[in-house]
């Protein structure tokens, strides 16, 4: 049986959610010849109740010192953001030789493959099945299920938040705003839900999707977005009264210069699988040369089904499993796009 430490950096809606469904599937993975348990957190407050039982568990103020504690064998990185305290947890881990965990997106948007470098350079994983699509094992399908096949495109309905407000406002006729404080409530927004509304958040999804489907450097600036921030009640009538649905896609496939990487609100044909994609769900088609379409469907966001994602990375982590975090060699990267990921 494997014994494996986590720390668990952030324990916040998806962190939380961690924490309890380690303890939850503690048997079923010692079956599986997996003693995992959680040995330390870290978070700003350390007096809120959490609804979590942290007995045996020690507490870091300083998420860094988690990172580097010799109790810990793999740092789980819930904190979000692309600079600050995420960032650095995760530099300390990789660079004192230890996995990381996570389901920020918008850090590896920005630090992908500098990060993947520093991954590389010590031999562990950085592993990120939660950062897209929330409980859909998108990640996987890409890195492991399709060597036969060349991608050509690849799209969906990439933020939960977005999807639930457009949901909303087309069926019970709710504002945007309402539509907004109840996604926050239920835990799908980001800290700054302008990521959300704005198609930020999607980008940097479809940004790490491009990398891995394409074998390219992630490029979240090469990303046009626009967001569903000026999405009217009306527009939405308006599309119903023609037969379509208003739906937040990004999109990515190969074109003449290169790949082209886009995220806009989208008319969708109301009979359209795509169109049936409602509430908190997001939905990711790959078009693939062999295989033809492939479409994943599940839930894009909230505690439960992102922490279903982290546990997939954790428990292969655990196993020893040590992929290249985009699919491809950091190294095989060429220098000119290194520097200029770091740049971003
Ligand atoms: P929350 O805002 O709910 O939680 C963030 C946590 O980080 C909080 O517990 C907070 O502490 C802690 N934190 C903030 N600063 C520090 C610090 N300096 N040191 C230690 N801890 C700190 O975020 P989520 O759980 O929603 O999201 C976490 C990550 O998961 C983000 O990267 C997000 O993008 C990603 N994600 C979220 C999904 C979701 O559905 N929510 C789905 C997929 C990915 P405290 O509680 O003490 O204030
Ligand atoms: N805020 C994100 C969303 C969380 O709504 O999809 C999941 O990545």
């Amino acid at each position: 049986t494997v014994s494996f430490r986590l720390g668990i950096a952030g324990l916040g809606t998806v962190g939380a959610s961690v924490v309890r469904m380690v303890e939850r599937r503690r048997a079923a993975l010692a079956a599986a010849g997996l003693d995992i348990r959680v040995a330390a957190v870290s978070s700003r407050d350390r007096s809120r109740d959490r609804g979590l039982d942290l007995t045996d568990v020690a507490w870091f103020d300083d998420p860094v010192a988690l990172a580097r504690s010799g109790d810990v064998d793999c740092v789980v990185e819930l904190i979000g953001g692309a600079e600050g305290p995420a960032k650095a947890v995760v530099e300390a881990a990789l660079g004192v030789g230890k996995p990381v965990v996570t389901a920020n997106k918008a850090l590896l948007a920005r630090h992908g493959a500098a990060l993947a470098a520093l991954a590389e350079e010590n031999g562990v994983a950085l592993a990120f099945e939660a950062a897209v699509a929330g409980g859909i094992p998108v990640i996987k399908t890409l890195r492991e299920g399709l060597p036969g096949n060349t991608i050509l495109r690849i799209y969906g309905i990439l933020n939960g938040t977005c999807n639930y407000i457009l949901s909303r406002m087309e069926r019970e006729g709710l504002t945007f705003e309402a539509c907004l404080k109840d996604a926050q409530a239920l835990g799908y927004a980001e800290a700054d839900p302008t990521f959300d509304v704005e198609g930020f958040d999607t980008a940097h999804k479809l940004a790490l999707l491009t990398s891995l489907a394409f074998g390219t450097a992630v490029d979240a600036d090469g990303v046009s977005v626009e967001g569903i921030s000026r999405v009217q009640p009306l527009d939405l009538r308006m599309a119903d009264e023609l037969g379509y649905r208003i739906k937040l896609l990004g999109v990515a496939q190969a074109a003449e210069a290169g790949i082209e990487q886009r995220v806009h609100p989208t008319m969708v044909p109301k009979s359209s699988a795509i169109a049936q994609v409602m509430g908190v769900t997001n939905a990711v088609t790959i078009d693939a040369d062999a295989v033809g379409e492939l479409t994943l469907i599940g839930p894009g966001a909230g505690g439960e089904a992102t922490a279903s994602a982290v546990l997939a990375d954790i428990a292969d982590v655990a196993r020893g499993i040590v992929r290249a975090t985009f699919g491809i060699p950091a190294s095989a990267m060429s220098a000119s796009e290194r520097v200029e990921m770091q740049r971003h």
